[in-house]
């Protein structure tokens, strides 16, 4: 027999051997039921009551993101949005938090308009450097650091150990929006992340067919106990169909992943030849400025997603978009189709984003049609 442990992709594929007592199916069934039977003793002895609090649906896709991740347990949500909000709204009122400049920007815009309500403090730092970091967080003040990285959508790279570090030093809990990376790419928790977060609408999931997010916690404590209640009560749940969608995309993240980075590296390679391109934002290019703090924490490639910053400006950026035909003009990411975005367009005022910069999101398709796609649409 074997005795070393499985690899995650392993688990990935099997989704962790799980096959239907009942039937034997290898496919466990959709659960729609909204409540559950109390025993004649008035106790609810199988552990469910009601499917706000908690779905059988949800029990495979925890257990294997728990496994993927490292961790000690895992939450389904109805959206990234919906579990990277509860770990703020889950803060003690007034607790100061330290999150990131370059960040999926609805995120940010949240943070900022929860802090203006007075709910939380919050500075706004810049991630890419442990000093920035240090010098924001006020040892027995500050309860949470967050932090994204790869970074929507400058891409730029957190030290995640060394955040980890800093964070504990002084009291805080290090959560991390790690859907850029997947677990393929980055374990967080490996490196000292207390709390995992993913739009699993993104890489997870992996076909633009569903709205997701996930938690995944390096302990099961006090704090992930709030999270637990938070989901329930706020009923933000993912639905019965959703959950096993997700669980179906789950099983081959690995292969997409990994098509992804070699792709991704291949094209962002290309893109850096071509007249046209000012600048190739990823962190797989040895001239990206924290290229190293990647190739530490990414372990098989550096992600699906890059940034072209297109000569001309804006206008010649727009331009390019319009004029591609393979690459699907859209917003979000982590899907098997190629999307691409004027990312300005879409954050608006306040941006960081530069207004000629075009998001990649890489997916499945053969990387010589992507590159060629692109290299046509960028000539005009
Ligand atoms: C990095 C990142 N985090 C969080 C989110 C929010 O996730 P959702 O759209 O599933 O709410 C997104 C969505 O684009 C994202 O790209």
């Amino acid at each position: 027999m074997r005795n070393q442990p499985l690899d995650p992709a392993t688990l990935a594929a099997q989704a962790l051997g799980w096959t239907d007592p009942t039937t034997g199916a290898v496919i466990l069934p959709i659960q729609p039921s909204t409540t559950y039977i109390r025993e004649p003793d008035n106790q609810y002895r199988r552990g469910r009551n009601y499917a706000r609090a908690d779905n059988p649906g949800y029990d495979q896709p925890q257990a294997l993101l728990t496994a993927l991740e490292g961790g000690a347990a895992s939450l389904v949500f109805a959206s990234g949005m919906a579990a990277a909000t509860a770990v703020f709204r889950s803060l003690p009122a007034g607790a100061h938090v330290v999150a990131p400049r370059v960040m999926y920007h609805s995120l940010r815009r949240w943070i900022a308009a929860y802090a203006g309500d007075g709910h939380i403090v919050a500075d706004f730092v810049d991630m890419s450097s442990l000093d920035a970091i240090a010098a924001a967080v006020a040892p027995g003040r500050t309860r949470l650091v967050w932090i994204e990285t790869p970074a929507n959508p400058l891409w730029s790279i957190t030290d995640i150990a060394g955040a980890a570090e800093i964070a504990h030093r002084a009291g805080a809990l290090l959560a991390i929006d790690s859907t850029i990376a997947s677990p393929v790419l980055t374990r967080p928790i490996e490196l000292g992340a207390d709390i995992v977060m993913h739009s699993a609408t993104k890489y997870l999931n992996g076909h633009s067919d569903v709205i997701a997010g996930s938690l995944t916690t390096a302990r099961d404590d006090e704090f992930w106990q709030r999270l637990v209640a938070a989901r329930s009560s706020s009923g933000a749940i993912l639905g019965s169909l959703e959950a096993y969608l997700l669980l179906r995309g789950m099983r081959t993240l690995y292969l997409r992943v990994e098509r992804a980075c070699r792709t991704a590296q291949r094209f962002a390679e290309a893109m850096a030849e071509n007249s046209h391109v000012a600048a190739v934002l990823y962190p797989g290019l040895p001239g990206h400025p924290n290229h190293d703090v990647a190739a530490r924490q990414m372990q098989g490639g550096f992600g699906g997603m890059l940034s072209i910053r297109v000569k001309g400006g804006e206008a010649a950026a727009i331009a390019t978009a319009a004029r591609v035909e393979l690459w699907k003009r859209a917003t979000s990411l982590g899907g098997v189709e190629s999307l691409v975005e004027h990312r300005a367009s879409i954050e608006g005022a306040g941006s960081p984003v530069p207004p000629d910069l075009l998001r990649l999101s890489v997916g499945c398709e053969d990387a010589d049609d992507l590159i060629a796609d692109m290299q046509a649409a960028l000539a005009g």
